[in-house]
């Protein structure tokens, strides 16, 4: 199974400027290829906070979402296993593709954890000077470009695969 974090940053790489605000601030190139990623993959997986900005499953993916509560969640399934376990328990079902919505909890844990295969990082033309990094922890990654795309005039989409 191919996993991938999918992520949109600021110039100075911060995904939003506080943690309860609603990742609506990006293009609508992005917005299209978040879509069009996610729906390819099928399944999501998300921490509690992105997922409350949020509100709700996305329409035509299956939502998990990562929480140490017991949450009364509809539609989505709530988890706090090893992100080991959880790749592993995917791929034994016949899953192709896990994208990784983040936030910099969620994309931090399953780094450290060593199982992100690429990264999609779509650099919109802004810079918010703090708030939100796209991590949060120490890493030791090094990544290959795989490809690099203009998205608009002003965005550009990084493709990145993980050294392993
Ligand atoms: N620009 C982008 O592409 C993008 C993408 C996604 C998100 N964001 C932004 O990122 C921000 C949120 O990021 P964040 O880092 O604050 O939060 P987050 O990663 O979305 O969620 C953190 C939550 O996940 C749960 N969690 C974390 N580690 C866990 C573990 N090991 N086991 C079980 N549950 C675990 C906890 O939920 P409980 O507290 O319920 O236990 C924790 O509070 C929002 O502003 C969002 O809009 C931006």
């Amino acid at each position: 199974m191919r996993t991938f974090i999918i992520a949109a940053i600021s110039a100075d790489g911060f995904i939003a400027r506080s943690s309860d605000e609603l990742a609506d601030w990006t293009s609508k190139e992005d917005k299209k290829l978040f879509v069009e990623l996610t729906k390819r993959a099928g399944v999501m997986v998300m921490g509690n906070t992105t997922f409350k900005t949020i509100g709700r499953a996305l329409p035509d993916r299956q939502t998990i979402v990562y929480s140490r509560q017991d949450l009364p969640y509809d539609d989505v399934e709530v988890t706090s296993e090893d992100p080991v376990d959880l790749v592993a328990r995917l791929n034994k079902a016949g899953q192709a593709e896990l994208a990784i919505c983040g936030g910099s909890t969620i994309y931090s844990l399953f780094m450290q954890a060593g199982v992100v295969d690429e990264l999609y990082l779509t650099v919109e033309p802004c810079l918010l000077g703090g708030g939100v990094p796209l991590f949060d922890a120490a890493l030791d990654a090094k990544l290959k470009l795989l490809e690099t795309r203009q998205l608009n005039e002003n965005v550009l989409l990084l493709h990145y695969e993980v050294q392993k």
